[in-house]
C-alpha cells in the first residue's frame, strides 16, 4: 500500500488522535490480571492493541468491546475485561504472535514469567529482529526458562517460574519495557521486586498499577533514577480507565501544524505525563508555537489539549537525557529540524536502532534522499535546516516501522516535490485513519501516483 504526501496549504481543524498505545496495552494486561470487570475508554485500535487483547483473551481473560454504556456514568463505546486474578492466567492452546509490537511481547513475557506453564511467542520480520534479551535475562533471575532463536530473537518459548523470586534489578539501558516486565513479573511473586533506573522512563505502568489497587513505592535515587518497588502479590480488582490520547501519535500533525505556513490546529484530550512529553519542550525551544489548555488528570495521567500555529523554526542542541522522554518522537523531531533554519544536533539515540527498525539509519538514509543534509553517528544525528523548502522527491522503505512512514509522509507536505512511502500498511498499528485525519485538516496524502495526478 504505497502512499504519498505533496506540498499542503495551510491546515486548519481541531482533531482528536486514537488512544496512547503505551496505555492502552498495558490497561488490558492489568485488566486480566484483576478480579472483576475492567471498562477501557479510549483504547488504541490499532493493531499492536488488538494483538494483546487477542493475546490476553488465548490467556484466558475474556475481552469485549461494548457498544454502547446505557447504564455507566461514561457515555460511549469501551472496552470490556473480565480478568483472572493475579496469577489465575491459563497456558495457551497455541503461539502468541504479537505482530509488529515490541510493547506486547515484552509485557507479556514479563507478567507470564511467573505464571509456571509454557508459551511460545512470535511476531512479524521487524519484531523478529529485536533483541529480547533484556528481559529475559532479568526474567530468568526470577525464576523462569526460555530458548530462543541466535541472538536472544524471537520466537521464543518461555517457562514460567514455579515457585518465582523477587529481585531487585538496575535496568542496564532506559527502558519502560523492561521495567515493565519486571513489575508484571513480580505481580505474581511474593515478596518485593524492585527496579532501578538510572533514568526516569515512562511510568504508566506504575500509574496503573496503583490504580488496579496494587503498592507501588517510588524513592529517588541520587543523580536522579529512581527505584521502584511492587509488592507483590497484590489483589488487583477490575477499574474504570480513560486511556488519553497518544502524544506520541499527536506529534506528526503537531509537527505537520508547525511546519506548513499558515496552519492552526487544535489536538483534543492528548496525554501530557512529562515522561512522554520531551517533544514538546523541544519544539518550543525550536521556537514553534504550542500552548496547552484545559489541563486535567484522568486516570492518573495528565491530559490536555494542544494548540499549535505554524512559526519559522530555529535548530538546537537536544540533550541526550531528554531521550527517554520522547523516544518515540525523534523521527518526527527530524523532519521539524530538516526544515528549520541552522542545524539541530541529536545524541543518545543508541535506542533508535533497536526500535520497529533501525530509526537512526532510517532518518539518515531517508533525509538525504529527499535532498537533505544529515550526518549519521553511532549515537548521533546532526541535520543541517535550511529555511527553504526540501527537494522531497524521495521513495522511503519503511520496513514494517510505522513511525518512519508517518515522519517522511509529514516532510513531503512541505516539500517541494511529492514524498512517497513504499508502504503505508505499518501505520495500522499505532494511528489506525492517519492519512484521512491529515487530509482533513488540509494535507495532501494519497495513493495515487504522482503520473496519475499529473499525466
Ligand atoms: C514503550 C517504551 C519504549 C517505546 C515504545 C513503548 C512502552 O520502548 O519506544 O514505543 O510502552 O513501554 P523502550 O522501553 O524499549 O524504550
Amino acid at each position: 500500500m504505497p502512499l504519498t504526501s505533496r506540498r499542503s496549504a495551510a491546515l486548519n481543524g481541531d482533531i482528536r488522535v486514537p488512544g496512547d498505545k503505551s496505555v492502552s496495552h498495558r490497561a488490558l494486561i492489568l485488566g486480566a490480571s484483576a478480579v472483576g470487570e475492567t471498562r477501557i475508554h479510549g483504547l488504541l485500535e490499532g493493531e499492536d492493541v488488538l494483538r494483546t487483547a487477542a493475546a490476553v483473551t488465548a490467556l484466558g481473560a475474556q475481552v469485549d468491546k461494548v457498544e454502547d454504556d446505557i447504564a455507566g456514568s461514561d457515555a460511549g463505546p469501551y472496552w470490556r475485561v473480565r480478568g483472572r486474578g493475579v496469577g489465575g492466567l491459563a497456558e495457551p492452546a497455541s503461539v502468541l504472535d504479537l505482530g509488529n509490537s515490541g510493547t506486547g511481547v515484552r509485557l507479556l513475557m514479563g507478567l507470564l514469567a511467573t505464571h509456571p506453564f509454557t508459551t511460545v511467542f512470535t511476531g512479524d520480520a521487524s519484531l523478529a529482529t529485536r533483541p529480547m534479551g533484556r528481559v529475559l535475562e532479568p526474567l530468568s533471575r526470577m525464576g523462569a526458562n526460555f530458548t530462543a532463536r541466535e541472538g536472544d530473537r524471537l520466537p521464543v518459548t518461555l517457562t514460567g517460574a514455579e515457585t518465582p523470586a523477587p529481585i531487585r534489578y538496575v535496568l542496564p539501558v532506559a527502558s519502560a519495557q523492561v521495567k515493565s516486565a519486571l513489575l508484571l513479573a513480580g505481580l505474581n511473586t511474593p515478596g518485593r521486586t524492585t527496579v532501578v533506573e538510572p533514568r526516569p522512563t515512562r511510568d504508566h505502568t506504575e500509574t496503573l498499577l496503583t490504580h488496579f489497587g496494587a503498592t507501588v513505592t517510588v524513592e529517588d535515587q541520587p543523580g536522579g533514577g529512581r527505584a521502584i518497588t511492587l509488592a507483590g502479590q497484590p489483589e488487583l480488582t477490575g477499574q474504570q480507565v480513560t486511556v488519553p490520547g497518544d502524544i506520541s501519535s499527536a506529534a506528526f500533525p503537531l509537527v505537520a501544524a508547525a511546519m506548513v505556513p499558515g496552519s492552526r490546529i487544535t489536538i483534543g484530550g492528548v496525554g501530557v505525563n512529562v515522561l512522554r512529553a520531551g517533544l514538546l519542550e523541544t519544539l518550543a525551544e525550536m521556537g514553534a508555537r504550542i500552548t496547552l489548555t484545559n489541563r486535567r488528570r484522568d486516570s492518573g495521567e495528565d491530559v490536555a489539549d494542544l494548540e499549535v500555529e505554524a512559526s519559522p523554526l530555529t535548530g538546537i542542541e537536544v540533550p541526550a537525557e531528554r531521550a527517554p522522554a520522547m523516544i518515540d518522537e525523534y523521527p518526527i523531531l527530524a523532519m521539524a529540524a530538516a526544515t528549520a533554519a541552522g542545524t539541530t544536533r541529536m545524541t543518545g539515540l543508541g535506542e533508535l536502532r533497536v526500535k520497529e527498525s533501525d530509526r537512526l539509519a532510517a532518518i539518515a538514509r531517508g533525509l538525504a534522499a529527499a535532498g537533505v543534509q544529515v550526518e549519521e553517528g553511532a549515537d548521533t544525528l546532526t541535520i543541517h535546516g535550511s529555511k527553504k523548502p526540501p527537494r522531497g522527491g524521495a521513495r522511503i522503505q519503511t520496513n514494517l516501522d510505522h513511525r518512519i512512514a508517518m515522519a517522511f509522509l509529514t516532510l513531503g507536505l512541505v516539500s517541494e516535490e511529492p514524498i512517497a512511502i513504499d508502504d503505508s500498511a505499518a501505520i495500522e498499528t499505532s494511528f489506525p485513519g492517519f492519512a484521512a485525519l491529515m487530509n482533513g485538516l488540509g494535507a495532501r496524502m494519497s495513493a495515487r501516483t504522482e503520473e496519475a495526478e499529473n499525466p
